[in-house]
């Protein structure tokens, strides 16, 4: 394992016991822990409800379903996010669209949404990728102006606010991923919230074979994508403390921010947001250098025990999505320029201002000996 890793989790020993409560009682699924994990969740994000999954991807599934979403429908998405947000929507049989997106937020240009609406568009899933709220009036005027549904795929964004909305809030439907790299952790584990209860019982039913509100009886196709209670158990604990790690996160992207200040050959992520509240899931720089240099850069820092991330490669250009859904050249200019050269370094809740030293020193160190 690397000295200073990519990323961590923060459990303390009261989730542990919390964990260990759940174990010894018997009750291991659909119990009073996800109930109030649920019951947790929805108050923070300022929703009527929410229904807790076993991963952010099966949060995107079941939304898609829940919306109908399936062959011969269109749905816009940036290239520039994590596979899993493109890859629901294939799944469904649907067809992705790309948008490019703002060199400087690196979040979808809504300015790019009218060339990517056709009359087989269906719904729009917005990224509030790194943490970065999307300013979302301009995605909900076009989404009403086109009548399409609005996803948000908040799962590296818990606890950004976009105009003092929690994101993930504000569309039709949003979701939040838990897997150990995230804002708060559940080791695997999702969630979906809407201000429509109705969509979120569904969701519930889909998300448990499709079965009815009291019984076994199976209505519709659905999945097993449940969260087991140790999770839920560990989620009520993590939510808990989700202020104090957004607080000790945007300490430690302030810290880099000092640290790399004029560091020649790379540009820093913006401090801030106009509009909003950043969420600080990674750190993440934009080399000036090709992307071929970022591999190299990527080898050398982890043979000094330092782990960053390749945050993200294009979706569109790799090899599965070149072959099924090819692009017109040229069409994603932002993204095909930024994708290749973003590196995220180790950022978590305990980093120390040692460590954040150690990082930016050997990154000034062997960008300097690479020219
Ligand atoms: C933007 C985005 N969407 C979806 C997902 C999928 O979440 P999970 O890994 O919990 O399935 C992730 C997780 O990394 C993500 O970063």
């Amino acid at each position: 394992m690397a000295e200073i890793p990519l990323a961590q989790p923060d459990i303390s020993e009261q989730e542990i016991a919390g964990v260990a409560d759940v174990l010894r009682s018997g009750r291991l699924s659909q119990g009073p822990r996800l109930r109030g994990f649920e019951a947790a969740l929805a108050e923070r994000c300022a929703c009527p409800g929410a229904v807790a999954v076993s991963s952010g991807t099966a949060a995107l599934d079941l939304c898609l379903q829940a919306l109908d979403i399936g062959p011969g429908d269109e749905v816009i998405t940036p290239s520039f996010t994590f596979v899993a947000t493109v890859n629901a929507i294939v799944r469904r049989g649907a067809t992705p669209i790309f948008v490019d997106i703002c060199r400087d937020t690196m979040n979808m240009d809504c300015a790019d949404l009218a060339r990517c609406v056709s009359d087989r568009t269906r719904a729009v899933i917005v990224v509030h990728l790194f943490g970065r709220p999307v300013a979302m009036d301009p995605v909900l005027e076009f989404c009403r102006a086109h009548d399409l549904r609005l996803i948000e795929d908040a799962c590296e964004a818990l606890g950004a606010s976009s105009n003092g909305e929690p994101v993930g809030s504000i569309g039709d439907c949003g979701v939040y991923g838990f897997y150990p790299n995230k804002l708060i952790t559940t080791g695997e584990g999702g969630a979906i919230v809407s201000r429509n209860l109705e969509f979120l019982a569904l969701c519930r039913s889909l998300s448990n074979q499709g079965s009815t509100e009291n019984g076994f009886l199976a209505d519709r196709l659905g999945h097993n994508y449940r969260l087991a209670e140790p999770a839920c158990a560990l989620g009520v604990g993590q939510l808990a403390r989700l202020d104090e790690f957004l607080k000790r996160r945007s300490t430690a992207a302030a810290r880099y921010h000092r640290l790399l200040d004029g560091l020649p050959g790379v540009s820093l992520p913006p401090r801030d947001c106009a509009h909003g509240r950043i969420a600080w899931f990674v750190y993440v720089l934009t080399l000036d250098a090709p992307r071929a240099r970022r591999e190299r850069l990527i080898a050398e820092m982890a043979g000094k025990g330092i782990e960053l991330g390749n945050y993200f490669p294009a979706v569109h250009l790799l090899d599965f999505y070149r072959q099924r859904h090819p692009v017109a050249q040229g069409s994603l200019p932002v993204t095909e320029d930024i994708a290749g050269r973003t590196i995220a370094l180790p950022l978590f809740t305990a980093i120390t201002a040692r460590q954040q030293a150690t990082v930016a020193d050997e990154l000034a160190r062997v960008m300097a000996s690479r020219g």
